[in-house]
């Protein structure tokens, strides 16, 4: 998959750009605070309806406009142009100029995977930003994933909800309980299929990708959730062995809102024992893993997005995660230090230089 040209309207501190990215490394490069991230972001944006940084949609409007609009030709099985508008109220999405009716069906249709200095969070955080992060990454292999992933929360919160009325108004009857939970552990079965799935996945590429890039250690992610190991019985019968835990507390103590996983590196928790350049290759290659599961699951490369990923690391670890790229690939990089990259891979990426909202190619 390649984007070739973009086009923005009042996106961030961009009024109007328009650009053509090369088909295979694209450098774009710039001092700080002139808007290398935002280039970066209106095309994750422009993905997944949604930015990376987790503020609310219209921050990303230039600010005293009204609406942003961004445009981008996608060259995929064959070409397609795609289009986002957001304004205060909502946004519009539109493919090949038809407005697309449910927003969950276009998420994964442009596939981009990226790698931002805030992905630290996925291993030094909560369990809640794993699960985020990971439900982005799922997402954009299977589109039913999220609609599983919804009904399971729906009726976690209806589930909690009567968890409430029946300690207030203390209820014996636990029939209608009991098919909320039912229901309950048919979709978090399924959510948690894909997630142990995808877990797996991961962590039968990512040590030797870690290895290649720090030529030491021994990377590990491991899955931990109350529904390993249990089938719809079971998990059934633990419902109901915790439901005075869960009555006197007014909500759902177990289920796959409480899944985790854990980053080792030769057994050790990164999270705990992990150095910066440790974390960060470990995202990384977290992130080339599912590159290469992307790939199978869809038969075509994702965009691959670097952003900011040279600070913190030295020299011979980022010309060695530059190896790792192919040149089947598209991939944006920023960077304030062109000066960190090989000669020959600056040679024969398209640069971009980055000046204030404004864009040239040198
Ligand atoms: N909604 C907005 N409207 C106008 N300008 C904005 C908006 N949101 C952010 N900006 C501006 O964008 C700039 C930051 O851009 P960006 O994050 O892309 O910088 P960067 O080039 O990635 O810098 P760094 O190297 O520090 O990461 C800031 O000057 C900020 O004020
Ligand atoms: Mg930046």
């Amino acid at each position: 998959m390649q984007i070739q040209h973009l086009k923005l309207l009042n996106f961030r501190n961009y009024e109007r750009l328009e650009i053509d990215f090369g088909p295979a490394f694209n450098l774009i490069y710039g001092k700080n605070g002139m808007g290398k991230t935002n280039l970066i972001e209106s095309i994750y944006v422009l993905a997944l309806t949604k930015s990376f940084r987790g503020t609310v949609d219209k921050v990303v409007i230039m600010n005293n406009k009204e609406l942003t609009r961004i445009e981008a030709d996608i060259v995929q099985k064959r070409s397609n142009n795609f289009k986002l508008i957001i304004t205060g109220d909502g946004k519009t999405a539109k493919i090949n100029n038809n407005k697309v009716a449910k927003l969950s069906d276009y998420i994964s249709m442009i596939g981009v995977i990226l790698f931002n200095p805030g992905d630290l969070r996925i291993i030094k955080d909560s369990p809640s930003i794993r699960r985020k992060s990971l439900n982005v990454d799922i997402s954009q292999l299977n589109n039913t994933y999220l609609k599983y992933l919804s009904s399971y929360n729906k009726i976690l919160k209806q589930r909690n909800a009567y968890l409430k009325t029946m300690s207030i108004n203390g209820l014996a009857s636990t029939d209608y309980l009991d098919s909320l939970t039912e229901k309950m552990i048919g979709y978090g079965i399924k959510v948690f299929q894909e997630r142990k799935k995808i877990l797996e996945l991961i962590n039968l590429k990512i040590g030797k990708i870690y290895n290649s890039i720090m030529q030491q250690g021994s990377l590990t992610i491991e899955y931990e959730s109350d529904y390993e190991g249990k089938n719809q019985d079971e998990l059934f019968k633990l419902y109901k062995k915790n439901l005075k835990r869960d009555l006197f507390l007014g909500k759902t103590e177990m289920g796959i809102h409480k899944d985790d996983y854990i980053f080792s590196v030769d057994d050790k928790p990164l999270k705990d024992y992990g150095s910066e350049g440790q974390q960060k290759n470990a995202i990384i290659a977290y992130k080339f893993a599912l590159i290469d599961i992307y790939k199978d699951y869809k038969g075509e490369m994702p965009i691959l997005i670097l952003d900011d990923l040279f600070s913190e690391l030295d020299y011979e670890k980022i010309n060695n995660i530059l190896k790792l790229i192919n040149d089947e690939m598209q991939i944006l990089i920023t960077t304030t230090e062109i000066d960190k990259i090989e000669e020959a891979i600056v040679n024969k990426a398209k640069k971009f230089y980055v000046n204030n909202g404004i864009i040239e190619e040198v």
